[in-house]
């Protein structure tokens, strides 16, 4: 860990092989190399916590794109760009000409030449965001070799179809600090709820499940039937807990989900089926049929209104704790009894965030990292 005594503890601590590298899905990190990233994230909020300025990348451009809404994860972009001495830029995807049909490729080669970390939401539709991102990034590391650019420029997955690695992360952050250091062992719910607003995408639940099975945690996956994550999120949870000792399950009932949990995540996703439907409307343009589906989700999900985290099924848990990626649909996905209860908690997880994206940045960037924290922590 990080943390000693409240204090930032660089020792063993080996970043070298963290060095120029991108963060797509937490699936394409081994479990050293995102513990050793955890390690830096911890250490960074101990120092900023003790007002130490940590600018290990001054002048340097933050770039990011979004292709969709967003509050927590912009400004922790922001929060985390400015504490290390960067300039974040933050842009609304949809007013770059990939509006008009620029590749992805080509935006990253034009991001590139100028950026020195590039950071993309693009988490609407399933199959396309995660293969966006991975072209940007093609773009961009072709562009720099071909211009023998020494630059590294790494892109950052801020949301996508797949992963939300940089909330996942956060969350395990979270859970650790509140489980005094490890989840292994623990019995963690990841649920669906109901939500009345949006065909909320399918990325928090497959990230979490994906990779908290990694660190030895008990997952149980809740949902109603129709309300599948995608096959290969799934596979990667099955396989993580192999590897490590903790489990994987799937139950269509809540309570069962609930019942002696140490922490419960209930939060809403589209159902698959339309998901899937809408894969092909947004090909086509077709803004009607994308209308279309997006209400018969919202018919699907209502349904199911009795999926919802309140004080009874809080009841069935081991004096669990709640989370969610926020924002929830209070009275929809969670009383708001529970949500006043866990108001700090959430607010808390949501800001390590910033932390998480601070340490993907310094790692991919700054060479000597665990020298340069030393240095910052002091005698
Ligand atoms: N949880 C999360 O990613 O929040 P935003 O959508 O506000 O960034």
């Amino acid at each position: 860990m990080a943390a000693v005594g409240g204090r930032a503890h660089t020792g063993g601590m080996d970043t070298e092989a963290l060095f120029g590298r991108s963060l797509l899905t937490t699936h394409d990190w081994s479990v050293a190399d995102l513990d050793t990233l955890l390690a830096v994230a911890a250490a960074l909020e101990l120092l900023d916590r003790a007002g130490v300025r940590t600018e290990l990348l001054p002048d340097e451009l933050a770039y990011a794109m979004f292709f969709d809404n967003s509050t927590r994860t912009k400004s922790a972009w922001a929060g985390a760009a400015a504490r290390l001495g960067m300039q974040p830029v933050i842009v609304d995807g949809s007013s770059t000409q990939v509006a008009h049909g620029e590749t992805a490729e080509e935006t990253g080669a034009m991001l590139g030449m100028n950026a020195h970390a590039l950071g993309v939401r693009h988490d609407l539709i399933l199959g396309e965001g995660n293969s966006f991102m991975r072209d940007v990034l093609r773009g961009i590391s072709d562009y720099l070799a071909a211009t023998a650019d020494p630059r590294v420029v790494p892109v950052v997955n801020l949301q996508c179809d797949v992963d939300h690695p940089t909330q996942s992360l956060a969350d395990l952050l979270w859970l650790r600090e509140h489980f005094g250091g490890d989840v292994a062992g623990r019995r963690i719910t990841v649920s669906w709820a109901y939500s009345p607003s949006y065909a909320k995408p399918l990325s928090v639940p497959q990230g979490v499940v994906s990779l908290l099975t990694r660190f030895g945690a008990h997952v149980t996956l809740a949902h109603p039937e129709g309300y599948d994550l995608l096959p290969e999120p799934m596979a990667w949870a099955a396989e993580g807990a192999a590897a490590s000792g903790g489990s994987f399950r799937v139950t269509h009932d809540m309570d069962d989900a609930f019942a002696g949990a140490d922490a419960v995540y209930p939060k809403s996703w589209g159902p698959l089926a339309l998901m899937t439907e809408r894969v092909a409307a947004n090909r086509a343009g077709d803004g009607a049929a994308m209308r279309d589906i997006e209400q018969r989700a919202l018919t699907t999900n209502a349904a199911h209104r009795d999926w919802i985290c309140d004080e009874r099924r809080m009841g069935l848990t081991r004096d669990a704790l709640y989370l969610h990626c926020l924002p929830a649909d209070i009275g929809a996905e969670v009383t708001s009894g529970v949500m006043e209860r866990f108001r700090v908690q959430v607010a808390r997880e949501a800001n390590k965030k910033v932390y998480v994206i601070m340490a993907m940045l310094a790692v991919a960037k700054v060479p000597d990292l665990p020298g340069r924290l030393a240095a910052l922590a002091g005698p």
